[in-house]
């Protein structure tokens, strides 16, 4: 083989598809028999890939090559034999172009954990007395000899609640909030540990601290509890090989034990109570609890674990006196605090995402109390966590230690450990902010399951959120796995009727409706896995949850195929609706539910056909076609007015392709940019159409509207938030009022990334760097300048490896840059020359240069136009305010709009229809002036 190399480079960044390590650790820890692997190429002068061979090395040193005939180079499949539990290996991947081999790359270690439930011989066991709901958090250990140094040991471990495992006193692993959140009537994760490091020849303890967590805990706005179960419980496999050649499992059973501890309450919502003083109560029995292992499953993505530390700014005091702490930004995770204090003092940390007259506003957290309680030791410094816990803040008030006492204050923020893949960045400031909000507010809302909110008593996996968020989640973090085992979950979880729950794991057991754009949750977000991952794997593991779904609407929306008078959420927090009516959106529901019906039959068409289901994909691409007929019959008129007159109803028929003839597509699109300039360039959609309308803009030809929306800075807007100093994207546009009181609805939180789902056209259509064949093996470069912006780019670390697009306006030249991994290509469509098929380019990096006039200085034709010129509108504006014509510049678009069509030189008479022939003359001389650039 080597014989036959070249000069080429070895293929590198080998990945194992849901691997459960934490990003860069090795070896991957794989629960699959027939892992699939992805790795990047080397720049291949010599043209495309034609095959790849993969080595693998088992850990006894043999080795196996298998050559495949494919270029495939992304979730490639397992040519070797089934690998067993516990197997241990390296694999190295070589590619042959042109005839000639790559070296060979790198070897990538992984190994298997336990496959199969037979290789269980640990039983769950709960404490029998100890260890009751409302009593201290209980802990199972017990201790066992090892004859000799262990030269290998995996801890397989898992829990009913959650569990802190340690060795010898020892944390085993910083996984945090262990086994998290699944849908645990199903599926209950394990996860493998190393810890051979951990243990000594001798005695040796193993135990672990069980918190409610979310199997016992408070769950659902509603204060239920123990929706699981009323019963904590472990089970523990430790495997050790020692040097003396023997070996050993310690595994749960009825020989451990269980005690009382310090942990005197701990809820996810509420907090957690710890008595430093109290010493490990006695040893009480455990009981054996007949769980069979079939719901268990391996590991299938990074843990949650520390991502970040903030520290605090020195404190403050609120005018209460409080103590205050700021960790600067809004995150997830928990305070951390080095005190000192006398024995038996009792110390409170309170925390909360804002303040409301200075002072922690917890009112938006319901009733999640959020607060963690320390009783002292004394006797030196003393570290203050509460790990059975989370809250999301930005501050916390500490209460019963002197400010002097707190050595050390921190925010310890929890994520699940996705590796960052994308990055966007502008010139303009704000938009900077806005997008690494989005990128916080992931983070918070990524742990373990896609949330809604990390802070008050829900956290829950919403399905229509994360419908709405994925594509920009996906560019952001390496969120395949992530995403893919929640769909597991929610294909488990999905009603026998085909109805998808609104939140998954489902908390809403007993409440049956399907809801529009939430339970397209499984149709959207597996399409987006395969659409920036290549993971077809994913959708074709959901396929019959996708149909049934759609059949579901299918019987839902009958005959006609409109989808109408059931229960739906609708455009959820339409900045109309009043606070306290989230769902009193403009946009009429049964147009919302019908136009999602069409789009998710659609997707399952072209899944059917992906997948090679022949039937099916006829079957499902006729009723997508019916469907979109019937949107188009029953919703919108022959010239193209929609029946809700919405800038959400035009957002969706537009980017969904739901308007059959070009004349309505026109009016369509027209329409939708009157209404972006009637209301002011500020928003007015709610969680259906914030995702849609810059694209719907975009497309029509309109990008310059979707600019102003992106830069406007009024309330609603995406900017109006960082105005307020906002460091994560906030569930309603005006969470927090401008006169910084929060907003009286009962649903406020500052951490929800719905609304932050604008970035994925960030990327894909400012930046210009969006997916144009799955994993982006395609690129679609075709970036839209527009004004406000000087330069913007966006970089992705692709399944194939790096891909840039960017530009930069440079005088009257356009700069575009545009970086191709290789095995993939871009096609660059240029401003101006978009229209065309643009430029197909390979790997490596490429620059294109345009001439380019940011404007064309041309009088304005319309009162349209005028207001379009947004320094002109601006001037307008002002001599409207300054003559009492209007109380402020917002008031000028809604009445600009009863004349668009008119000439500015009318302007005055269309905004003062009643007023004196002198008075409108008078106004619209001074209008003139500044028509004339006076
Ligand atoms: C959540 C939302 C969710 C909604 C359902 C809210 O309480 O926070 O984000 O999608 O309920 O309508």
């Amino acid at each position: 083989m080597t014989a036959a190399t070249s000069a080429y480079a070895a293929p590198s960044a080998i990945r194992f598809a849901d691997d459960a390590a934490a990003p860069g650790s090795a070896p991957a820890v794989l629960g699959r028999a027939a892992p699939r692997l992805s790795w990047q190429l080397p720049p291949l002068p010599g043209g495309a890939p034609t095959a790849h061979r993969l080595r693998l090395t088992h850990a006894d040193g043999r080795t196996e090559t298998r050559t495949t005939a494919s270029p495939e180079q992304v979730r490639a499949p397992w040519p070797f034999a089934l690998l067993p539990s516990r197997a241990r290996g390296t694999v190295e991947v070589a590619v042959q172009a042109d005839g000639r081999w790559t070296p060979w790359s790198d070897p990538a270690p992984f190994e298997t954990t336990l496959l199969h439930a037979g290789d269980w011989r640990a039983r769950f066991v709960s404490p029998r007395t100890l260890g009751a709901p409302h009593g201290p958090a209980p802990l199972i250990g017990r201790s066992f000899e090892l004859p000799a140094e262990a030269t290998r040991a995996r801890l397989h471990l898992t829990s009913l609640g959650i569990h802190i495992a340690r060795l010898n006193g020892h944390r085993v692993t910083d996984e945090e909030l262990a086994p998290g959140w699944t849908s645990y009537r199903h599926r209950l994760r394990f996860r493998s540990h190393d810890v051979t490091a951990a243990l000594r020849p001798g005695t040796n303890e193993l135990t672990a601290l069980l918190g409610n967590g979310w199997y016992r805990g408070k769950l659902g706005g509603a204060g239920e509890r123990a929706v699981y179960g009323d019963r904590l419980a472990l089970l523990a496999q430790l495997e050790v090989e020692c040097a003396d050649g023997s070996t050993h499992v310690i595994a749960t059973d009825g020989t451990w034990h269980a005690h009382d501890t310090g942990v005197l309450a701990d809820d996810l919502y509420d907090g957690q109570t710890t008595d430093l003083r109290r010493p490990r109560g006695g040893p009480g029995p455990v009981d054996v609890l007949d769980i069979p292992p079939g719901r268990l499953f391996p590991a299938d993505t990074p843990p949650v674990r520390p991502v970040a530390h903030h520290p605090a700014a020195p404190p403050t005091r609120t005018p209460a006196r409080a103590l205050l702490y700021d960790f600067g930004a809004n995150v997830v995770g928990r305070v951390r605090l080095d005190v000192r204090g006398e024995a038996g003092r009792e110390v409170t940390v309170r925390h909360a995402e804002v303040l409301e007259d200075g002072e922690l506003s917890t009112r938006p957290l319901r009733g999640a109390a959020a607060t963690d309680r320390y009783i002292l030791a004394g006797g030196g410094t003393e570290t203050l966590d509460s790990p059975l816990t989370f809250h999301g803040f930005r501050y916390a008030t500490v209460e019963g230690v002197a400010p002097e006492d707190i050595l050390r204050a921190e925010a310890v923020v929890l994520s699940s450990d996705l590796r960052p893949t994308g990055t966007f960045d502008c010139s303009h400031p704000g938009v900077r902010t806005l997008h690494e909000n989005v990128g916080r507010s992931m983070r918070g809302n990524f742990l373990d399951i896609p949330t809604d909110c990390p802070q008050r008593d829900e956290r829950l996996g919403w399905t229509g959120d994360i419908q709405i968020f994925a594509p920009t989640a996906a560019f952001l973090a390496d969120c395949d796995a992530f995403l893919a085992s929640w769909l597991r979950d929610l294909a488990a979880e999905q009603h026998p009727d085909g109805t998808v729950p609104f939140a998954v794991p489902d908390v809403h057991r007993n409440i049956l409706p399907a809801a529009a754009a939430w339970g397209d949750a499984v149709t959207v977000v597996p399409w987006t896995l395969y659409e920036r991952f290549g993971d077809r794997d994913t959708l074709a593991e959901l396929y019959p949850a996708m149909r049934r779904w759609v059949d579901h609407l299918d019987r839902a929306a009958g005959e006609d195929h409109v989808w109408a008078g059931r229960f739906q959420f609708g455009d959820w927090l339409d900045p109309a609706a009043p606070p306290d009516e989230p769902g009193a959106a403009r946009t009429d529901k049964d147009l919302v539910a019908t136009a999602h019906f069409a789009r998710s039959a659609r997707i399952l068409a072209d899944t059917a056909r992906l997948l090679g289901h022949h039937e099916d994909a006829a079957r499902y691409a006729r009723l997508a076609a019916d469907v979109r007929t019937a949107f188009a019959e029953t919703f919108a008129t022959p010239a193209g007015r929609l029946l809700s007159d919405t800038p959400t109803a035009y957002a969706m028929a537009l980017v969904w392709d739901l308007l059959p003839s070009p004349r309505q597509r026109a009016t369509a699109g027209d329409r939708l940019a009157d209404l972006v300039r009637a209301n002011g360039f500020r928003m007015a959609t709610g969680f259906v159409g914030t995702p849609l309308i810059t694209d719907a803009l975009t497309e029509a030809g309109h990008a310059h509207l979707a600019y102003r929306l992106l830069l406007e800075e009024s309330c609603p807007s995406w900017l109006y938030p960082v105005t307020m100093g906002a460091t994560t994207m906030w569930e309603r546009w005006d969470s927090m009022l401008p006169d910084g009181s929060v907003n009286p609805g009962q649903m406020t939180s500052f951490n929800h990334y719905a609304l932050g789902a604008v970035a994925d056209w960030l990327h894909r259509r400012v930046a210009g760097l969006a997916p144009a064949a799955p994993g982006y093996r395609e690129i679609d470069v075709c970036p839209v300048p527009g004004p406000g912006l000087a330069w913007a780019r966006a970089a992705l670390d692709t399944p194939y490896g790096r891909a840039a697009a960017g530009w930069r306006v440079t005088g009257d030249r356009l700069v575009v840059e545009v970086t191709v991994p290789p095995g993939a290509h871009a096609t660059v469509r240029l401003p101006g020359a978009a229209a065309t098929g643009g430029e197909r380019v390979g790997p490596g990096e490429h620059r294109f240069e345009v001439p380019w006039a940011s404007g064309d200085g041309r009088r304005p034709a319309s009162i349209r136009e005028a207001v379009d010129d947004a320094a002109l509108w601006t001037a307008l504006g002002e001599v409207l305010v300054k003559e009492g014509a209007v109380p402020d510049l917002a008031a000028t678009f809604p009445l600009a709009a009863r004349g668009f069509d008119l000439p500015p030189e009318r302007l005055a008479e269309v905004v003062l229809p009643r007023a004196r022939r002198d008075r409108v003359d008078r106004l619209q001389e001074a209008l003139d002036a500044v028509l004339a650039g006076e």
